[in-house]
């Protein structure tokens, strides 16, 4: 009864850029989505979560062309990436939707041409300044610099005159109505610094919106008039309702169409806050209850991005530990609307303060007491005492006030309120200490009141911090013998009491096994497989060859693509003295590798070499710099030497 009376809840994450590999900023917004989606799921909530990829426009085209690659397959190769890393964050969207999709194309074409025969777009021509990186014209308020040239006031790179024969949107008619609709829904755009941000921009004034290219070949028709291109950001957004129904299944687009929330950063703000909003008045479609602004992670004070080449590759934690520190981590760290510098110090110093010792702990020692006094099953326990009312009370206000801050999205209080919960347990468990209750047969019942306590304790727990890390949370939930999922449990109906109590718990493994900062952070460096070199000592073997890798079979050998590479560009990369960034061909296409083998080869010294490469290595990212592949070389004590082709090899050719 009480699932169906309750609105269905639809959250979408931008669709992002398939021009370079995804980062801990594409992470953040896309666990910020799953956390909502679960918490409203487990509140009773039908609930829709959109992510997927922006696969159309300049700057994927740009970024295939540096590789050799047609759009199409780059965005295929890339888009893998973003799939995989959804996955490996246990986010689980109920739809990926990329742009390059039939279905999508469709839409967008269908929504294109009924604003055409509306009126709502038009055919003109613009002459603009036009930033390429970011494919956006700069707006009239921009200054010129002293050159006569205008610097794109978001990247800061400078921006070009364009003039081409362009449809536009009439975005000009709109100004009052998005007024309106912000003065009526206070909460359209957060947080409020943001739609006072909005609202002034569009008091400012607006002018119609070009919204097709005819210099850009990578992006959808214009219907009848193929020689133009959908502007990528019409193209984009639109996603939001393709991705739900729109046009292929009405009783899906029905029922979630308006979204609950949309997250973003603020880098795009703009278009989820101005246009987007005025696309579905025209179309004739309610608008979003929200546009969601989060705030940026940093690194080293400067915004995560690929053209800034400072960001920070998710797998180094998730190889390391799973995604349940990570989500814990991102999310609680900083409030939602704010920056965050990103230090893999502060990472570890969270996991082994809250997440080793306060809830791992708890989880272990109350457990341990549990099988260790009553071999595993809690009996009837003694009356319930004013310290255990606290602990029951505490736990029923801080449920409240957690589901109250998850329903505002402040998910950073959210865990702050779990978190004091599980303290008071500590505390409670600290007080009344139950190893000495244990000596005494007499206390016996007493001793069981206190361990059903903390056992109800933690079952509350693992509920309440499903949402954020479920993996964990199901840990707790099997440990304490509870059948079933923790995520099918319903918050209306979760009380300190539950029946299921008294059952046998299992013996608990550790959930966050403490992790030491130094042996972290060499891992961290490990991808650049970086050898330690010193140009003083000469080379000398490695300690004598006791296999210590298990034998392989040629089959395993075969799966390795080893192709000859010629090196066409070297670089260093700029504070990392030990690696260089080379491009490489490959006879059928261009790669950027990464190497650790700056202290023996300056960059020179490798331009024009001919040697071995594994193509079909995983990329990574190394010190913010992707690597696709891996070149070859003896590490003997702390020297590299990698073995040339002096013969003419053809470049490409299998090395078998
Ligand atoms: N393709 C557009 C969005 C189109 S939506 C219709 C785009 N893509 S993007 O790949 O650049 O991703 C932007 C989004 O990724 C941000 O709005 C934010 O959600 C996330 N982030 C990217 N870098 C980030 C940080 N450094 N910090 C936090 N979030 C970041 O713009």
């Amino acid at each position: 009864m009480e699932k169906k009376s309750k609105p269905p809840f639809y959250v979408t994450t931008p669709i992002y850029y398939v021009n370079g590999i995804p980062h801990i900023g594409h992470a953040y917004t896309t666990i910020i989505a799953d956390t909502l989606s679960r918490f409203m799921k487990m509140s009773g909530r039908e609930v829709f979560f959109l992510t997927g990829t922006d696969e159309h426009g300049q700057k994927v085209e740009k970024a295939a062309a540096e590789h050799g690659l047609d759009p199409q397959v780059w965005a295929d190769r890339v888009v893998a990436r973003f799939v995989d890393l959804t996955k490996d964050l246990a986010c689980e969207p109920d739809f990926f939707i990329r742009t390059t999709m039939e279905l999508h194309e469709k839409g967008v074409q269908k929504l294109f041409l009924n604003l055409l025969q509306k009126g709502d777009i038009y055919k003109g021509e613009y002459k603009g300044w036009y930033c390429v990186p970011d494919e956006t014209f700069l707006t009239e308020d921009v200054p010129q610099e002293k050159d006569g040239t205008k610097i794109c006031p978001d990247c800061g790179r400078k921006a070009q005159v364009v003039s081409e024969e362009t449809y536009f949107f009439r975005l000009s008619a709109y100004q009052q109505k998005l007024l309106d609709h912000y003065a009526s829904h206070p909460q359209f755009v957060r947080p409020q610094s943001r739609m006072n941000e909005v609202t002034s921009f569009v008091r400012g004034g607006l002018k119609d919106l070009s919204i097709t290219r005819t210099t850009v070949k990578w992006g959808i028709p214009v219907p009848g008039d193929p020689a133009h291109t959908i502007y990528v950001w019409f193209d984009a957004l639109h996603n939001y309702v393709t991705g739900v129904g729109y046009d292929r299944d009405p009783a899906l687009f029905a029922k979630f169409w308006p979204a609950s929330v949309q997250l973003i950063a603020k880098d795009i703000l703009r278009f989820h806050a101005v246009f987007w909003p005025a696309f579905l008045m025209a179309s004739g479609f309610p608008l979003p209850d929200c546009v969601f602004c989060h705030g940026w992670w940093l690194k080293d004070e400067a915004k995560m991005s690929k053209s800034k080449g400072n960001v920070l590759d998710p797998y180094v934690m998730l190889r390391a530990m799973g995604p349940d520190p990570l989500r814990y981590f991102l999310l609680r760290e900083v409030p939602i609307g704010l920056d965050g510098n990103f230090s893999h110090e502060a990472f570890i110093r969270r996991v082994n303060a809250d997440l080793a010792n306060d809830l791992g702990n708890l989880v272990s020692r109350a457990l341990t007491m549990i099988r260790n006094y009553f071999a595993g099953t809690i009996p009837e326990p003694g009356p319930e005492e004013p310290a255990d009312a606290d602990i029951r009370k505490a736990f029923e206000e801080t449920k409240a006030r957690t589901i109250a801050q998850y329903e505002s999205y402040a998910l950073n209080k959210v865990l702050e309120e779990i978190w004091a919960f599980i303290t008071a347990v500590n505390k409670y468990l600290a007080d009344n200490a139950p190893w000495k209750l244990h000596k005494d047969p007499a206390l016996h019942p007493r001793l069981a009141r206190v361990l059903r306590t903390a056992a109800a304790s933690l079952r509350g727990t693992a509920a309440l911090v499903a949402p954020v890390i479920p993996g964990s949370a199901q840990k707790i939930w099997e440990y304490l013998g509870e059948p079933g999922n923790v995520r099918d449990v319903c918050f209306d109906g979760l009380t300190f009491d539950s029946p299921g109590l008294g059952q046998a718990v299992r013996a608990p493994e550790p959930l966050f096994p403490r992790v030491d900062l130094q042996a972290f952070l060499a891992e961290e460096t490990k991808p650049a497989k970086e050898p330690a070199m010193d140009e003083q000592k000469p080379m000398t073997p490695e300690q004598p060859a006791a296999p210590a890798k298990p034998l392989v079979t040629y089959d395993d050998f075969a799966k390795m693509e080893l192709r000859v590479a010629h090196v066409i560009e070297a670089v260093k990369v700029e504070g990392a003295k030990k690696l260089l960034k080379l491009r490489i061909d490959l006879g059928t296409e261009q790669r950027q590798i990464v190497a650790g083998v700056a202290e023996t080869y300056t960059p020179e010294q490798l331009l024009g070499k001919k040697f071995i490469v594994i193509a079909n290595l995983q990329p990574a990212v190394i010190r913010g710099v992707e690597s696709q592949g891996m070149l070859l070389a003896a590490v003997a004590g702390d020297k590299s030497a990698i073995p040339f082709f002096e013969a003419d090899v053809p470049v490409g050719a299998k090395v078998k």
